[in-house]
């Protein structure tokens, strides 16, 4: 039995499924976080602000990270995400990470009392990504460093071989989150968006993946779009026949090897407040 929707869940919906698919997701990308973070010089001692955390997969990451004398505050609205972090952490003992619900875009956190915020794939499903930036700016201290991943071309996943419907999802997909008033393209902004609130790139790179059949990587997509098309039927962006054919047309180039599939391009920013 499917669990209960949560009030104003994002688009994806915060259901156990979610819950799990995000873990898997964070798995597959932890090095990239890792390396992101090292550029950041994010160390032992360290308060951190995870940015619409989730289940706070990276967060309890990167308390580990600070250890017992740091302190990592993790934020989200999905109060069931929430609840899921303060229970693992309870259960880790992990007395340095704090975990409140909230919208990132309203977080009014004491001015400079942070060294580094951390931001995954948030800031393309908000309405107002300028807020969530300018908080996190206000909150860092001079100096401070904040990491952020996110899509820049959510169209360009591609899956070789193609076939008409697979556009037709994809642009579905990046429509639902428009529809929810996300930018699966948000990469695009945020170089003038972290500017304007006085914080200066000082790394910027393209997260690119390929994957082929019989890697973890495969399983990426295949764990989103179990999940995801029926919120797409629902929402009127396909059809069911559209959907039994991205099913059908996915399950082919599972079981041939020279299928590959390309992840949509995303950026990996770092970006320090500047200096008072
Ligand atoms: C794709 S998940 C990413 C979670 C986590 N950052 C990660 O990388 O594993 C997006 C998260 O953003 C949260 N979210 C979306 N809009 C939000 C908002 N306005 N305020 C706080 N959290 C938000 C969702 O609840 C969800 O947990």
């Amino acid at each position: 039995m499917s669990t209960p929707r949560e009030q104003n869940e994002y688009v994806l919906g915060t259901q156990d499924a979610e819950l799990l698919r995000l873990g898997f997701q964070h798995r597959l990308w932890s090095r990239q976080a890792a390396e992101a973070w090292e550029a950041a010089q994010f160390r032992p001692g360290q308060h951190l602000l995870d940015v619409g955390c989730g289940p706070g997969y990276a967060t309890t990451d990167l308390a580990q990270l600070v250890g017992a004398k740091g302190r990592v505050l993790g934020i989200d609205t999905s109060e069931r995400f929430i609840s899921y972090l303060r229970a693992r952490v309870a259960a880790n003992g992990m007395t340095q990470v704090e975990a409140a619900v909230g919208d990132v875009q309203a977080m009014n956190l004491p001015e400079a009392s942070f060294d580094g915020a951390y931001a995954r794939w948030v800031l393309c499903f908000v309405s107002q990504p300028e807020k969530v930036v300018r908080g996190v700016a206000q909150a860092l201290k001079p100096g401070g460093m904040f990491v952020l991943q996110d899509y820049y071309y959510y169209r360009g996943l591609a899956i070789c071989p193609s076939k008409p419907v697979v556009r037709k999802v994809v642009e579905a997909v990046d429509q639902s989150w428009r529809m929810r008033g996300g930018d699966p393209d948000i990469g695009k902004r945020l170089p003038k968006m972290l500017k304007q609130a006085g914080l200066e790139i000082v790394r910027i790179e393209p997260l690119v993946r390929a994957a082929r059949p019989e890697t973890a990587l495969w399983q990426w997509p295949t764990t989103f779009f179990v999940n995801y098309l029926p919120v797409l039927i629902e929402m009127g962006l396909i059809t069911r026949a559209e959907a039994d054919e991205w099913n059908e047309h996915w399950t082919d180039c599972t079981a041939d090897p020279a299928s590959a599939f390309l992840t949509p391009p995303m950026l990996s920013i770092v970006a320090q407040r500047v200096e008072a």
